[in-house]
Parts: C-alpha cells; structure tokens; sequence
C-alpha cells in the first residue's frame, strides 16, 4: 500500500485512527478526490437525510455550515486522543446518524466489516474530469492565503500528475477505488452526471441510502436548492471556514464542465489524455469514472 501524502492538517497518527474507526451501518462517507464536488454532495445528502427525518417525525435540527453535520474525517483538529472531537460527536448524535466527508483513498478507507456478506456503512465515490479536477485544485491553492501556491498552471499540472501535491494523484486515487466500485461496495457519482441528470444521481442515492420516506416529487421539489446559482448565494454555509481567499476569489468558482479547454494548453490536454485514455479503458466496468 503506498502511504497516503501527508498533509500539514493530518498526521500519519490521524490518518491510522481513520483507518481504524469502527464503522456503523448507518454511516455515510462521501469519498472524493479534493475539486471533484465532495462540498455539493455533502449539502445534497446532509438535505436528503434532513428531508427523510421530517417525514418520520423526528425532531426538527438544523445546522450552519455543511461541515457541522459532514465534517472532514481525517484533519487532526478532528481528533481528541483516539477518538473524534466531541462537538462532532455530539451534532451527529442529533442527526442520528454519522457523516463524513473524506480525500483518502480506497485502500486506507475504514474497514467495512461484512455481516452476512453485506458491507457495513454507506460509501460513495465522487469523480470529476481530472482535468477539471486539476484546474479547480489549482485555483482553489493558487487563491489561498496561508500556503499559497504561486507557481503556473503548467508547473502545477506537472506535479499533480505526478502526485507531488496534497492528497497525491488523481489517477491512484481513481485506481483505489476501482475494486470498490466494481463490487458494489460504494456508489459512483460522478459530477458530470450531478449536472447534466440530477434527478437520476438524487434517486439513486436515496436508494443507495435507503432512505424510503423520499420520493420523486420531493427530489424535484429539493433540486432547485443545488444548483450552483442558487448555492453561490449562500457561500458562507459551503466554503471551507478556515480559509482566507486571495482577492475575489469565490470557491463555488464557476462549477462548469470542460472548462480546462479554456486553461490548459492543447499540448497538456492531449498528452493526458492519451494516457487517461489507457486508465479508462482499465476500467471496464464503468467508464463515466473520467470523460
Ligand atoms: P470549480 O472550481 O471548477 O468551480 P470540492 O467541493 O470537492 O472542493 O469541489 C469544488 C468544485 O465543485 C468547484 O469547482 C465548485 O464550483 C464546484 N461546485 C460546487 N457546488 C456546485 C454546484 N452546485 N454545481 C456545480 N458545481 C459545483
């Protein structure tokens, strides 16, 4: 297994406890490669689990910023000693139940204890053209205050294929995950998908959730709330409360796909290209993972 690169916000001690953590069955993970829509997916799943308890009655919660009830799993400011801080603790106990977002990869995922052959907890897999993926993680690091990146586009497309940034490659991330995928044990979004069909992303998800009190019609009613307009105005309860952005740098950015057409030289492009090509076609099983 390779070690997952270190971040100054999580500690090789941190990433062993994430490792380790007992999964309950009513857990959900929003698995992601950082830029690929981990933020949109945990507002779109925190809502379906809030919709779901309102229609079994339960007490009404509610919450500010999305990382109140899906904070970032594995950042050490998240641990206390061996277990999750208490403030995240006690908001999952109103909700019910756990959510967490997570950049780590497959192969150091908590382990899914099977019980009668079915897996523990509910993972899902976020993916985005890594492309699109590489622009927006360039963005996002090049417009941050404290530990900025200040070099070009071209440079950091360089390391990010060869994984010498945060969180590592794109293309390790994608291949740990391809087992999990392929046997079912997480379902597979992709931000593509999100976009153009979101109805059909939403119902399998609350599928997947089993959340049986949610039906078509309140998807439909729900599907305004996440778009990117309309989450845009409400920008304080999605961007990372840690950050102090550069200039007027907004991060629900432009929320588009393709748009690396418009960043990256032609030459980049096809050179990726060609070999996503190869890694897509490893992936025989699914091959909306990267378009
Ligand atoms: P851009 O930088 O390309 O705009 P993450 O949450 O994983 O960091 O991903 C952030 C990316 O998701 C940003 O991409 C952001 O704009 C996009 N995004 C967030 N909410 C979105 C929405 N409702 N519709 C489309 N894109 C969205």
């Amino acid at each position: 297994m390779k070690p997952m690169p270190l971040l100054t916000i999580s500690s090789k001690e941190t990433i062993e406890k994430c490792a380790n953590l007992e999964v309950q069955d009513s857990d959900i993970f929003l698995c992601s490669y950082p830029k690929s829509g981990t933020t949109w997916s945990q507002f779109i799943v925190i809502s379906l689990v809030l919709l779901q308890r309102k229609k079994e009655n339960l007490q009404d919660v509610e919450y500010g910023h999305v990382s109140e009830f899906a904070p970032f799993f594995e950042i050490d400011p998240h641990w206390d000693g061996e277990n999750l801080i208490s403030s995240i603790c006690e908001k999952h106990k109103l909700l019910g139940r756990r959510i967490f977002n997570t950049h780590l990869r497959g192969d150091i995922l908590p382990k899914r204890v099977q019980k009668g052959g079915k897996s523990i907890g509910k993972f899902v897999y976020i993916t985005r053209n890594p492309l699109d993926v590489c622009v927006s993680f360039y963005h996002h690091l090049s417009h941050q205050m404290e530990g900025r990146y200040e070099k070009s586009l071209e440079e950091f497309y360089e390391e990010w294929v060869n994984g010498e940034i945060p969180f590592g490659s794109w293309s390790d991330h994608i291949v740990s995950y391809a087992n999990l995928m392929a046997n079912d044990e997480v379902l597979h979004i992709s931000y593509e998908d999100l976009l153009l069909d979101p109805k059909s992303c939403l119902i399998r998800l609350v599928e997947f959730l089993e959340l049986d009190q949610i039906k078509e019609k309140d998807i439909m009613s729900l599907l305004p709330t996440f778009s990117f307009a309309s989450m845009k105005k409400d920008i304080t309860r999605f961007q990372p409360k840690s950050v102090t952005w550069i200039g007027n740098f907004s991060f629900l950015r432009k929320g588009l796909i393709g748009d690396n057409k418009n960043e990256l030289q032609e030459e980049i492009r096809k050179d990726y290209s060609d070999n996503l090509k190869k890694l897509v076609e490893s992936f025989e099983h699914d091959s909306s993972i990267a378009r």
